[in-house]
Formats: C-alpha cells, structure tokens, sequence
C-alpha cells in the first residue's frame, strides 16, 4: 500500500538513533512519522540507527500514522545502505521512503530501481513503497518538475527551509522566519514554486521544519503562511508542534460547514429540481461551478481531518 491517502498535516521527525524517541512517537497524534537516518543522526550512528529503525518499523503501533523513513542523499556514502537495510529489515512495513537533497530527476530515478528490484526479491508489491523529494537547493528547486515526475511512486515534494537558507548563502540563521531586511516572506518563491509542481503532478506539499521548538507561536506563523498558500502540511520536531500543525493545515469549522453547504445547495440548483439553475445565491453569497471547486478542496481537508459538519442543507421548499 502506498501512503498516498494519507493527509500529511502533521509530520513528525524521529531521530533513528533515539530508541526512547522511536517509541514515544507511537503514542503521539501525528499523521505521518518520518524516521531519520540523515542529518538528526551523526556519522558514526548511522548503522545502529539503521536497527533501531528496523525494529521500531517491525515491532511498533504505528496504526493511523503514515510510515516513511528518511534516507541519507546521494552526495553521501550511507544512501545504498540505508535503503537496503531498511527495505529488508521492514519493507512491509513501510509506506514510503524519503530522500533529502534531491537535485535531479536521476537521483529519484536511482531510487525507484532499487526499490522495485527489492521489492521483487522480497516478494512485496512492486510499487507499493513510495517516494518523498526533499528539494533542498537552488539545483533542486531548477528541477522539481523532472524530479516530481521521475517517478510514478512520487507522492510528496517538501521543502527544506534550513539546507536551502545554507546552499543560498542566506543571511540568518531561523529556520523560516521572516528576515528583518527584507520586505516579503524570503520564502514565497520557493514555497510557490514546490507547490506549482506538485499541483500541476497531483502530489502533496509538505513545509519542512520549525527549529524553535520552544516558541510555538513562531512555528504557528511559519505554519500558517504556508497553509494559506495551500500546502497539505509541515514538519513537526516536538509534541507542542503537532497540535498546532494539525489545526492549521485543517479548515476552521466553519469553513468546513460552509463548503459542504456549498456542495449540497450547488448540487441540488443545478439539479431538475433546483431549476437546473449554473449560479444562484446562498445567503449573501453567489455561487457558481468555481464555487463548487473551492468547496471541495474545503470539504475534502475537512474530511480528511476527521471533521463532523454541525449545518446541513435544507431545499427552499422544505424551509
Ligand atoms: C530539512 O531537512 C531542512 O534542511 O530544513
Ligand atoms: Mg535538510
């Protein structure tokens, strides 16, 4: 099963090398974990983690949750050996793999050949571990279409805020905060950008991290620019995060309502019934077939965050 019905609101960074960690995530109401074998984990950890990972995948409760483990990048030594042992310690436990630094479309392509060669080795449904791109870098970002469409096991594009600031030389060092000398949000082109390609390749878009795992508030600004733009989800480092993460990537209520209001009072308009009517008003509202559209992008965060309508549509001659 590929982890593609998952919503990625929230997605919580687990360090491989951290056992106590590995096991509390369990317990904790993200959507999605991602167990880290790249840079949460220092050099000399990188085979231990490896295990810990295996086991957590194998032996854990991670039922809700979607599965992905990060990868070390192709520029290391460590990549071919993270995926086997991985993949052949708990491929069948696993719903996706994530690979940082991803610059060009060949980096995906190598990945997908290795899985599905391990996949046929094991006997596990060839397809069924998909992939996550982090793009990281200017080279990244130049490519993210031919990246996006490498292949057909490509889910998720992400970006990834503090590897980025480092390749562009920028001048700060707080992981996607506004910058005090510049008037804008010194991320929007990029974030826009990752999320042209995975709207255009029908993929998720995930924000990357908050480091500042102390000020919530930063991380529900953060969280918040990104979410108004239309990306699925971000990166959670720490519990406190999670909360917030799941609130801001899910319609208020209200909106929530109003959408599947839209959707029923449209469908009953345009019906034989409702006078076969292309815009009509509900309330103060006209609504029409991009009305329609924009309630079921709503509805459908709304329904994949498990959220209940508290209004139903009533027709005019039932009022
Ligand atoms: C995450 O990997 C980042 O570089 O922000
Ligand atoms: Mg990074």
């Amino acid at each position: 099963m590929t982890a593609a019905g998952h919503a990625r609101r929230s997605c919580l960074a687990v360090p491989g090398s951290n056992p106590k960690m590995l096991d509390k995530a369990q317990g904790l109401p993200a959507d999605q974990v991602f167990l880290d074998l790249e840079d949460a984990v220092a050099p000399l950890a990188k085979p231990g983690a490896r295990k810990n990972i295996v086991a957590a995948l194998s032996e854990g409760e991670w039922t809700g949750k979607a599965r992905v483990v990060r990868v070390n990048d192709l520029t290391s030594p460590w990549t071919y050996q993270d995926v086997i042992e991985v993949v052949e310690g708990a491929g069948g436990h696993l719903d996706a793999i994530m690979l940082p630094k991803v610059q060009e479309a060949s980096h995906v392509q190598w990945l997908d050949l290795t899985l599905t060669q391990l996949e046929r080795t094991l006997g596990l449904p060839v397809g069924g571990i998909g992939i996550e791109a982090q793009i990281e870098n200017a080279r990244g970002l130049v490519n993210v279409d031919a990246i996006a469409t490498a292949s057909p096991r490509v889910e998720t594009i992400i970006f990834g805020p503090a590897d980025f600031m480092a390749s562009l030389n920028m001048k700060s060092l707080v992981v996607g905060a506004l910058h005090p000398d510049y008037p804008g949000d010194p991320y929007h082109y990029i974030l826009m950008r990752i999320l042209m390609a995975a709207r255009t390749h029908d993929l998720q878009a995930v924000d990357g991290p908050y480091l500042q795992i102390r000020d919530v508030e930063g991380f529900r600004e953060v969280a918040q620019r990104s979410a108004a733009l239309g990306f699925d989800g971000k990166w959670v480092l720490h519990p406190d995060q999670i909360e917030v993460a799941n609130e801001v990537y899910s319609p208020a209520q209200a909106d929530y309502d109003r959408a599947e209001l839209i959707l029923d009072a449209y469908e009953y308009y345009t019906s034989e019934a409702g006078g076969k009517l292309g815009a009509v008003m509900l309330g103060d509202e006209m609504i029409d077939e991009a009305s329609r559209k924009m309630a079921l992008v709503i509805a459908a965060k709304g329904q994949a965050a498990g959220m209940v309508r508290t209004e139903s549509f009533t027709p005019p001659d039932q009022l």
